[in-house]
């Protein structure tokens, strides 16, 4: 069942001790309400409860509406997050009930959905038994470098998400983010640079050329994300990253950290300075929900579609 507004508080309550890091409780209380308050979350975020016959909640989760192209028809994908289940009440299949009958509920709601996906920090066991699928996982770290920001670039894009490019046409499957989503990123920097008192990017990434690239800060793991790449080409990759580790350093993060996908591999492979590493925790699982559309079709895998 969906969560009422004093529902969702009170799981805000519980999470706390799960994401709830660098926060106080009261902290972490609002940025989740800041969060959920967000125009993306607004039009498209669900809290959803497993209950009892009596209604106690047994575990809760979230799902975010995603749009999505699959052989050039746009539909919408679901993103699956804060899978959760109280200490006192794990080990005993709430999570993998919830998660089946939240598969079914989507499948009923919207027919035309193409996928589920989520980003799992416990392994592939859990979800394999709803039949979502791992796929491969690769982070590339580069280290923060003086320098002007500008420099190399053609300009610093705005702090407001600007339209986004539409996505590769040659894509079989694509989840595509739009502003709003890549906005809710960046309220996460806002949020966390003012509780922290940080210096933010105030700038929601760089353009050379027709490449694209958007950041956001992670006050959390003191990292400068690399949300997504659009028609990345080498040279101008090559400065859109030394942009981005001069933002982080200008931001005192400790590194800049980007999510290795199919569009991307070719270029960061002969890069240098780039550490590749297997990544640990949000590892990408799918369950495909149209006919004909295979797990490994999904190889844009960018940290903008992680929720
Ligand atoms: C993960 C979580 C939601 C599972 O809830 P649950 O109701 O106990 O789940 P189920 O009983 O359906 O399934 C349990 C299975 O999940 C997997 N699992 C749970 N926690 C795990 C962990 N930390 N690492 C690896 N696998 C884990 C195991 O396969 C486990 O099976 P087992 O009991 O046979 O070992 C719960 O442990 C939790 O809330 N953890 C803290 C928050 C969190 O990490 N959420 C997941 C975000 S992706």
């Amino acid at each position: 069942m969906r969560a009422s507004e004093e529902q969702k508080q009170e799981r805000d309550r519980l999470t706390w001790s799960a994401w709830g890091a660098n926060l106080t409780l009261e902290q972490f209380c609002r940025r989740e309400r800041v969060l959920r308050a967000h125009p993306w979350a607004v039009h498209g975020m669900n809290t959803w409860l497993w209950v009892d016959e009596s209604g106690a909640v047994l575990s809760s989760c979230e799902s975010f509406a995603c749009t999505s192209v699959f052989r050039g028809l746009w539909a919408r994908s679901y993103a699956i997050a804060s899978v959760f289940t109280e200490e006192k009440l794990r080990g005993q299949g709430h999570a993998s009930r919830m998660m089946d009958a939240l598969v079914l509920e989507i499948r009923r709601h919207d027919p035309l959905a193409h996928a589920v996906v989520l980003y799992s920090d416990v392994g592939k066991a859990l979800y394999e038994r709803s039949g979502f699928l791992g796929l491969p996982a690769w982070d590339v770290e580069l280290d923060p470098c003086e320098g002007d920001v500008m420099e190399g670039v053609d300009e610093l894009l705005p702090e407001l998400v600007p339209e986004l490019p539409p996505p590769p046409a040659e894509e079989p499957f694509v989840i595509w983010p739009d502003r709003h989503q890549m906005d809710w990123h960046r309220a996460r920097e806002r949020f966390y640079g003012d509780v922290l008192g940080r210096a933010r990017s105030l700038s929601c990434g760089a353009r050379v050329g027709r490449s694209q690239i958007y950041w956001t800060a992670d006050f959390k793991q003191e990292q400068l994300l690399v949300l997504l790449v659009t028609e990345p080409e080498w040279k101008a990759l090559e400065r859109l990253l030394v942009a981005a580790r001069r933002m982080a350093h200008r931001l005192r993060l400790t590194r800049v950290l980007l999510w290795e996908d199919a569009s991307l591999a070719p270029f960061l492979a002969g890069l240098s300075g780039a550490r590749r590493r297997p990544r640990h925790g949000a590892l990408p699982m799918i369950l495909p929900l149209q006919e004909g559309l295979r797990p490994e079709e999904w190889r844009l895998r960018s940290r903008a579609l992680w929720v």
